[in-house]
């Protein structure tokens, strides 16, 4: 007998792990219940995606949404608006909030306030400092956790590990992979005098190539004593990944898309301070070996270090103007047009924004598009072209660095556990929920 679903999405191109192939979904409890040809008749209801392509949600691994403590630049309803307007499935939130996201109370409340309120599927990851690095094991174990994040180089925000001797303690007492923010403290300290005053295109000769590469280096090298599994977050030399090409045993990459797609220095002369972000855009060079890893598979995943601050904050004069860009909303129409443009293949672009983030984090029942699955949906039409305007931006900050550029690919449905979360940029009910995982506990309770 005929299965029969809630909802049908009819008349796509999947996109998945098979490959590319014209079929239908069937929805049922949330849930990818079939795929192939099913009939309208078997759906309680049907989404008509023809024409479009129907990916697996894209989850964007590192943003910042400031709530806690900086609403002013954020929070977690408006941030994750911002991520289904642009296709985004599921976020993993960045704890340099204030307070920062460093004991159980602190992650339990974010937990609390993005359910049903955040627009995706959410989790948060867990700062590591001094006080925390002996039960980080437990911590990053607990509902709604991402996995711990260090700072190993000040951004924004208080949290920072630099000496070897807490990194190590947080790497022999975690089991899950480590998220980590690469550039040496002690080099950005010793260099802070190189920095001119209204002169952005100083940001990277400040926070240098070689203070990058020293981290990594270090990085590698604790995370091979201590037997931890690394993830070097918004890699922007080209020396660090020719290193890490050499140490995929231990060590993901993660790449932004500013970085693949903004260059020093034409870009600083054309934006100013809103491209100043952590590690800096570097030079033509530099972005070329990083499109190289991402060719090569040296990269693993796509994130947009989405880091919003108003334009009064980046209207300050160099260096007292903060670092980072919002990216959330933009990461997929800007990878879209780079795929459009022959940079990377369609499925390419799948691996790093779904499959990968399972594979990196052991998501629990998200990152394909298969049977028993969340239904999770980035729909997109590879045809449409559109210009990227500030207008369009939904975070508290309003603006992006990518405004005025012309871009083919673009979001038309986010479709999160069944329900449309957005389509053709009009937003559905709030109902967030943490994301799952495998190294979670209690094993399998999480809800
Ligand atoms: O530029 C950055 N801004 N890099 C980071 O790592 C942090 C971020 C922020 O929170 O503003």
């Amino acid at each position: 007998m005929a299965e029969s679903f809630e909802i049908l999405i009819k008349g796509g191109t999947v996109v998945n792990q098979a490959g590319e192939l014209a079929a239908d979904i069937g929805i049922s409890d949330g849930q990818i219940r079939a795929i192939g040809e099913i009939d309208a008749s078997r759906a309680g209801e049907t989404i008509d995606a023809s024409g479009l392509y129907v990916l697996p949600g894209v989850i964007d691994t590192q943003v910042h949404f400031r709530e806690p403590g900086m609403e002013h630049k954020e929070d977690l309803e408006t941030g994750s608006r911002a991520a289904v307007l642009g296709g985004v499935t599921a976020v993993f939130e960045m704890p340099n909030t204030s307070p920062p996201t460093t004991t159980a109370e602190a992650l339990a409340a974010k937990v609390a306030a993005g359910t049903n309120r955040m627009h995706c599927d959410f989790a948060f990851f867990v700062g590591a400092t001094h006080e925390n690095a002996t039960h980080l094991d437990e911590l990053e174990r607990l509902p709604g956790a991402a996995g711990v994040k260090i700072f190993a180089g000040s951004s924004t925000g208080d949290l920072l590990v630099e000496d070897d001797e807490t990194l190590t303690q947080v790497f022999s007492t975690i089991r899950r992979r480590c998220s980590i923010h690469s550039e040496l403290e002690s080099r950005l300290r010793d260099r802070l005098s190189l920095r001119r005053v209204g002169d952005p295109t100083s940001h990277y000769e400040w926070r240098d190539v070689t203070a990058a590469l020293q981290s990594t280096e270090r990085l590698l090298r604790l995370a091979r004593t201590t037997g931890a599994r690394i993830h070097i977050l918004h890699v922007s030399t080209g020396d660090e990944m020719e290193l890490l090409s050499y140490n995929k045993d231990v060590a993901t990459v993660e790449v932004t898309p500013q970085h693949l797609t903004f260059a020093a220095p034409e870009d600083y002369e054309r934006l100013g301070t809103r491209v100043q972000q952590n590690p800096p855009i570097r030079n033509r060079a530099h972005q070329e070996r990083i499109w190289w890893g991402l060719d090569q598979g040296v990269v693993d995943i796509l994130g947009s270090d989405h880091a919003p601050h108003t334009l009064e904050e980046k209207g300050a004069t160099y260096p007292a103007t903060p670092s980072g860009m919002p990216g959330v909303q933009t990461l997929v129409p800007i990878m879209l047009d780079h795929v459009n443009a022959g940079r990377l293949s369609l499925g390419r672009f799948v691996d790093l924004t779904s499959a990968a983030a399972q594979r990196l984090f052991g998501i629990v029942r998200k990152g394909r598009i298969a049977v028993g699955y969340d239904a999770d949906f980035t729909i997109v039409d590879m045809r449409a072209q559109r210009v990227i305007e500030d207008d369009w931006i939904a975070s508290k900050a309003g603006w992006t660095p990518f405004a005025g550029r012309k871009v083919q690919g673009w979001p038309i449905g986010t479709v999160i556990r069944g329900r449309r979360a957005m389509w053709e940029g009009e937003l559905g009910q709030a109902a967030g929920q943490p994301v799952r995982f495998g190294e979670g506990y209690p094993q399998g309770a999480q809800g």
